[in-house]
């Protein structure tokens, strides 16, 4: 379904399989996440400090990521209260592939990129163990995807992240500061009315 030995980019320890999904595994994914977002519609987080993130994003898998004025963190269901929807198989194939660990993730982040979204650079760690690899997969708009070290103050750089694309945050690189400056938007016709997807899948428990 998707494009195997894929030699990786390096982007600073984080591994970078440009083009891993190709036009039919894009769309056949698509699909997958419109069901996800049909059972766990988008919703705007806030930061704990009350600010609206520009992001809306859902969940699928046993825990799903929220944030709100309690802060960040895992929970068993959608703000609204209903269970988050299965992991879409597709993107649990590519956990599959590339994530070398035997188990399956406990949650598939979902978040949509709409004009002017971005996300500013932090680092993934409310999940418990970090030898267990960060998989996160684009689909639809490019976005400048920026990305540094461990540590907050230091040197970074930038790479447009294009559909298909797939970042594996693993090893010396788990921890390292990312985040999204912009999109273009319109750059892609993958989806109906343009954005960007972002699935992030993660091992979550301890
Ligand atoms: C994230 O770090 O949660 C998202 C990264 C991305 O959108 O590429
Ligand atoms: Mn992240």
């Amino acid at each position: 379904m998707f494009a195997q030995d894929l030699v990786p980019l390096d982007l600073g320890g984080a591994k970078l399989f440009k083009g891993m999904l190709g036009a039919a595994a894009q769309s056949e994914l698509v699909e997958q996440v419109r069901e996800v977002v049909a059972r766990a519609p988008l919703f705007h987080p806030q930061t704990a400090s009350g600010k609206q993130m520009s992001v809306r994003m859902t969940s699928s898998g046993r825990l799903g990521w929220v944030s709100d004025r309690r802060g960040y963190r895992y929970e068993p269901r959608h703000p609204e209260g209903t269970d988050w929807p299965p992991i879409p198989p597709l993107a649990l194939d590519v956990w599959q592939a590339l994530s070398g660990v035997p188990r399956d993730p406990d949650s598939c982040l979902v978040n949509f990129y709409a004009e002017g979204a971005k996300m500013g650079m932090h680092q993934d760690r409310d999940e418990g163990d970090f030898s267990w690899p960060v998989i996160s997969i684009s689909l639809g708009d490019d976005a400048l995807f920026r990305i540094g070290g461990v540590e907050r103050k230091g040197p970074t750089q930038s790479h447009w992240l294009t559909s298909g694309d797939v970042l594996v945050l693993g090893g010396p690189a788990r921890l390292a500061y990312h985040g999204v400056d912009r999109i273009r938007y319109g750059s892609s016709a993958l989806l109906k009315s343009s954005g960007r997807l972002n699935l992030t899948l993660r091992a979550v428990d301890q």
